[in-house]
């Protein structure tokens, strides 16, 4: 069976790993891939927005399935496009992915189908005075102000105070993140403790896969700007098979529902961001319409049941007559080496050396997130750029296998956080 990935980061690596080791698998093609993805895959060098070159290249290889690793190509319907092909897709409708896409439509959604999230208001361009008014229906600090569409992941500002909260508003309504922020979502700031929730869904049915937490912030000690994750492990402590539970009866699978009900039938993973309290249980921070990145590199490295059925089956339907995929290892964690600067302008080119014996270590793979090859060297080439990712019987030997490894590379303008998962290694 021959596997078409789109994407180039560590998740897109992670999945082709994965597949690599699916009995049924015979090729698979990554666009545009890496220099680590194509140790395992073919890649073929067409960005995962050049919607029309990757229709081409899917006309050209013929696969028998289609795997989008971000949300960009889906919410510009790649997935549509490739359906109407005939070829079967992982991955959402552009109608579907606007869950994503658009943080009001997913309000609205939410509050639809009484799914447990934030108190929230939308508003327009016209609309500051009446946003500013807003503010004032909370408490006070922090307000949680979102531009309504995609914005690479920085269109979320949590404000300190309010004059910083009605400094933002004008700037977004006015314009900050072009159309992304024309319409502006302000909601309720939740307390809690964050988690990443992913199911598999097949339009008409969801299965729980797994969960994972990330670290959001560039600095130990959660501090510093917000990135796309410095780190993730799996599984989350606070998401028990208890807990989980919860999350499918009370979001997942109304969710799923409701999008059926609405005409945007859900294929794909759904990617839940959780806050989860004692006084709550599970609300939605968002929804996201693909895996998590480096969530997707932790639950990839765990998985030891071969995910091709389920992943098909979530592209054709029938999901609900695959069995859960439900052999993981016990524990994995992944730490982020970012060039120097990110998450602003990162430090590009320099040589990246010792990946060969950092992969020796026991249980450790190391995903490429953005590399770049030049002769014979592997340089670094964005902002995340590795991921080293490890599997142990052991939260803590996960954190020791993955540091054992980091320390290994050498590569001068890398670093690293070095408290990844020490949430769940204080709960013991
Ligand atoms: P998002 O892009 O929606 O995931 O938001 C980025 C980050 O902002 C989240 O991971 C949370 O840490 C934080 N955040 C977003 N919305 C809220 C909220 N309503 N309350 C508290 N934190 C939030
Ligand atoms: N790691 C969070 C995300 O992929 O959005």
């Amino acid at each position: 069976m021959k596997i078409l990935i789109v994407g180039g980061g560590g998740r897109e690596h992670a999945l082709a790993w994965r597949l690599r080791q699916s009995p049924r698998v015979t090729d698979i093609v990554v666009a545009p891939g890496n220099p680590g993805i194509a140790t395992v895959a073919r890649c073929e060098n067409i960005a995962a927005d050049n919607i029309e070159g990757l229709l081409a290249l899917a006309k050209l290889e013929h696969p028998h399935l289609v795997i989008v690793g971000p949300e960009v190509p889906l919410v510009m319907g790649l997935a549509d496009k490739l359906r109407a092909m005939d070829v079967p897709v992982f991955g959402p409708s552009a109608k579907a992915a606007m869950l994503e896409g658009s943080k009001g439509f997913s309000k609205d959604f939410m509050a639809k189908y009484a799914i447990p999230t934030a108190r929230y208001r939308r508003f327009s361009t016209e609309q500051a005075a009446e946003a500013k008014a807003y503010l004032e229906t909370f408490d006070g600090p922090p307000y949680v102000l979102k531009a309504d569409g995609l914005a690479a992941g920085k269109g979320v500002v949590i404000a300190e105070s309010k004059a910083e909260a009605e400094a933002e508003i004008d700037d977004m309504l006015g314009g900050k993140f072009g159309a992304a922020s024309a319409s502006l979502v302000i909601e309720e700031f939740m307390h809690g403790e964050e988690a990443s929730f992913f199911a598999l869904c097949d339009g008409e049915t969801a299965v729980a896969l797994a969960g994972a937490q990330d670290h959001k912030r560039v600095g130990d000690g959660d501090t510093g700007p917000n990135t796309g994750g410095m780190g993730a492990y799996s599984p989350a402590p606070i998401l028990d098979a208890a807990m989980q539970q919860r999350v499918m009866d009370e979001i997942v699978t109304p969710t799923v529902l409701g999008m059926k009900q609405d005409g945007r039938p859900y294929r794909g993973v759904l990617f839940v961001g959780l806050m989860i309290d004692e006084k709550h249980g599970p609300r939605v921070v968002e929804y996201n319409c693909r895996f998590g990145d480096p969530e997707c590199q932790v639950i990839m490295a765990r998985l030891k049941d071969d995910p091709l059925p389920q992943l098909l089956a979530c592209a054709t339907g029938g999901l609900g007559d695959c069995k859960r995929l439900e052999r993981f290892s016990d524990h994995a964690v992944a730490v982020v080496m970012a060039g120097a600067g990110y998450p602003g302008e990162p430090k590009k080119g320099g040589v990246i050396g010792g990946l060969a014996e950092a992969g020796q270590v026991p249980g450790v793979t190391v995903f490429h997130a953005g590399t770049a090859r030049q002769g014979d060297d592997i340089v670094a080439n964005g902002g995340r750029v590795l991921n080293v990712t490890a599997t142990a019987p052991t939260l803590q030997e996960a954190v020791e296998r993955a540091y054992a490894a980091v320390d290994l590379i050498d590569w001068p303008d890398g670093f690293c956080r070095r408290d990844i998962a020490w949430r769940a290694l204080k709960r013991g």
